[in-house]
């Protein structure tokens, strides 16, 4: 097993489920190159996002062989393809003769081979170069060596996970011990069998700031209160300070007493998930899988995020709307309940996060983090690992 990749809580900080006495310390944040620096952005998506298992993109959908779907990671572009086995595949978008991207969008209709538009050079679904047409010249294909390029690929919970450069750990080796110290145990995650679910809505976000800033604010909910009314009358307890990541190991937010339904009407249009059990009623959970993936389970939906980054101050943030493929296929059926809440919530964070970009412009930036906010710091740590030895000044 190698290094665990999960998020232990600060040793000191009781109420984020650490040992000790509570912490009571302003402790200080990140430095504004962490936000603002082009070289440590681009370390980032090499240390970071290029060698860990990234959330690609929704596959459960890819369902025939040839089926393809594009994928951004760590600022390249990726081509997953349902194989004839079943499984998949993934390679650089890339031709390998002048490397145009052989995929600006994913085909409506599943492909028998990946032919580039440019010379018509041609790839079976495994990537072996097949063809290359009008150039007899060429000794035999198989002998070139310019098959499509090898990238790393998992599926799990319905999504394709890509990790660009080749690394020693499974997909499953990064994500449970994430899961373990978010709920105590991988059973419950399981439960929502986020893997059958379908696609019910989707929005995708432009958010003008730094992806790390997305994580902390989703770490934390000492801004629940003063930024969250509809997000606290829905769930009281968030006006704590500390939510469903922050409060604790296998800690799940309750629904307040007359709320049915994590929703805007706060009323249920729709049973339960149907492998969820009684524990699992009226239970709001945060969770985070690094690098790239915040989700939301609750008892008739889950919310799954994928967050690209763009650049220091810009991220894109696809958020899925996941319910009972039967709920989906029926003529009625109307999320807008369920999203509105998470939509205006989302606008909401988004909204602060990009305040504090606009803040790390100032030469005066200088953010400290109050005790219902330490549960950063072992994100902090986390990103400083995996990108040790950094850029110079330390940004973290
Ligand atoms: S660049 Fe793809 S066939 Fe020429
Ligand atoms: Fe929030």
């Amino acid at each position: 097993m190698a290094a665990p990749v999960g998020l232990p809580p600060p040793v000191g900080d009781r109420a984020a489920g650490g040992e000790g006495p509570p912490a009571t310390q302003l402790r200080p944040g990140l430095r504004r190159e962490a936000y603002l620096d082009e070289g440590v952005f681009r370390h980032e998506l090499v240390s970071v996002f290029a060698r860990s298992w990234c959330c690609a993109a929704r596959s459960a959908h890819l369902a025939a062989p040839g089926s393809q779907l594009v994928a951004a990671v760590a600022g390249e572009s990726v081509l997953v393809v349902r194989q004839a086995d079943g499984g998949l595949r993934a390679f650089r978008n890339l031709c390998r003769h002048r490397g145009a991207r052989l995929c600006l969008e994913p085909s409506p209709q599943p492909a028998r081979v990946i032919r580039c538009p440019y010379h018509a050079w041609t790839y079976g679904l495994d990537g072996r170069l097949l063809a290359a047409p009008n150039a007899r010249e060429l000794p035999p294909l198989e002998t070139l060596d310019r098959g499509l390029l090898d990238v790393e690929v998992e599926e799990w919970a319905g999504y394709a996970w890509v990790r660009l450069e080749a690394g020693t750990t499974s997909l499953a080796e990064e994500i449970e011990p994430q899961l373990l110290d978010r709920f105590g145990d991988p059973a419950t995650f399981d439960r929502y069998g986020i893997e059958r679910l379908a696609v019910g809505h989707e929005i995708t976000y432009d958010v003008a700031a730094n992806w790390k800033s997305i994580v902390e604010n989703f770490m934390e909910c000492y801004h629940c209160a003063p930024l969250h009314p509809e997000l606290t009358a829905a769930i009281p307890e968030f006006r704590s300070g500390y939510g469903s990541v922050s409060g604790g190991v296998g800690r799940g937010a309750r629904l307040g007493p007359d709320v049915e339904a994590f929703s805007a009407s706060h009323r249920a249009s729709r049973p339960r998930l149907r492998t969820l059990n009684d524990t699992d009623d009226r239970l709001f959970y945060g969770v985070i899988l690094l690098p790239n993936v915040l989700a939301v389970l609750v008892p008739d939906h889950v919310a799954f995020f994928r967050i690209e980054p763009l650049g220091p101050g810009r991220s894109k943030v696809r958020v899925e709307w996941l319910f009972e493929p039967e709920a989906v296929a029926d003529p009625a059926f109307d999320p807008s309940e369920a999203v509105s809440l998470l939509d205006t919530t989302n606008l909401q964070d988004f909204s602060a996060c990009e305040r504090c970009q606009l803040g790390a412009a100032s030469t005066a930036f200088d953010p400290v983090l109050v005790p219902a906010e330490h549960v950063m710091e072992t994100f902090h740590g986390w990103v400083a690992t995996r990108c040790s030895p950094g850029p110079a000044p330390g940004p973290y």
